[in-house]
Parts: structure tokens; C-alpha cells; sequence
């Protein structure tokens, strides 16, 4: 397994539109062990494929408090959300040390391959359901911070320049 590089906001490729995986194989199976292992190390609950450059319909997450149930979601389409919305702060390892409210629907059921490409459902609410909708909004290209105003998005783009700026001089 390795660590994979994190893209950080407001890198362009953090903007491209994932394609469906065709099969899933062991190329599939070792990018997902990859980006496990990344989103562990990096203490998120969530990592999408677009955040390690990989343009494929790829989510792994784990939102239990012993950080012990990974969730492979491959090729993940929502066939279920609720009309009830939720407030809840999002944070996301592409935008370091950010944290604001986005509105997510309280509850979604996706339908996934898993880590052997076999189909599953699964129920979400709670955390579990803003990171599903947060994770597949990346695989869109969608950056949570695009949900807030223009001028919390443009403080936020300034402070990420300027600490890539700080990163490299480092
Ligand atoms: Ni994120």
C-alpha cells in the first residue's frame, strides 16, 4: 500500500468529471486500498478518487468512532434522499483547516459495487449521509466551498495560495 498526494483546493483537477470503473479489478482493488490507507493517515472520514488525481467513480469512507468499518463505494449512484435537509459543518482534506455548513438532504441510500464489484445499497443518515453526498459531489468535480457565498469561497482560495505559496518556500 502507499500514501497517494492529496490535491489541494483550488487545483483545476480537483474540477474534473470522474468516468464510471468498467471492472473492478486488482488495479481497482490496490487505488482503494491506496486511498484507505491515505484517508486514515490523513484522519478523514472521507477520501474521493478525484482528490488523489484518479478520475474514476471511486469513494472510500469510514465514519465510526473506533475508524474500523471502511465503506468502498464504486460507481455510487443516490436512489433514495430524503426531503428533510440538514445543516452540519463539513470539513474535507483537499481544503485544510476549513469548516463551514453546507445543506444535505438527512437521509440517502446509494447504490454501490464494493471492493469485489458486487452491488450493494446502503442506508445513510447522520454523518454518514453529508459524506456520502459531500464524496460524490467531488466525483462531480464540486468542491464543497463552492456552496458558500462568493466572498467566504474567495478568503478561502486566498489562504490556500498563500499557504502553497509558504509550502514551497518551506
Ligand atoms: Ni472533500
Amino acid at each position: 500500500m502507499a500514501l497517494l498526494p492529496i490535491l489541494k483546493f483550488p487545483d483545476p483537477r480537483l474540477h474534473k468529471v470522474a468516468q464510471a470503473v468498467a471492472t473492478v479489478d486488482d488495479r481497482v482493488r490496490r487505488l482503494v486500498d491506496d486511498m484507505l490507507q491515505t484517508m486514515y493517515d490523513a484522519e478523514g472520514v472521507g477520501l474521493a478518487a478525484t482528490q488523489v488525481d484518479v478520475h474514476e467513480r471511486i469513494i472510500v469512507m469510514d465514519t465510526s468512532d473506533t475508524r474500523d468499518q471502511p465503506v468502498v463505494l464504486i460507481n455510487p449512484e443516490l436512489v433514495q434522499r430524503s426531503e428533510a435537509m440538514s445543516f452540519r459543518d463539513e470539513g474535507c482534506l483537499s481544503v485544510p483547516a476549513t469548516y463551514d455548513k453546507v445543506a444535505r438532504h438527512e437521509q440517502v441510500t446509494v447504490r454501490a459495487l464494493d471492493r469485489s464489484g458486487q452491488p450493494f445499497d446502503m442506508q445513510c443518515e447522520g454523518l454518514a449521509a453529508v459524506c456520502v453526498q459531500h464524496e460524490m459531489d467531488h466525483l462531480i468535480g464540486r468542491v464543497f466551498v463552492e456552496y458558500l457565498s462568493p466572498l467566504k469561497r474567495d478568503r478561502i482560495r486566498s489562504k490556500m495560495l498563500k499557504r502553497a505559496r509558504e509550502e514551497q518556500r518551506a
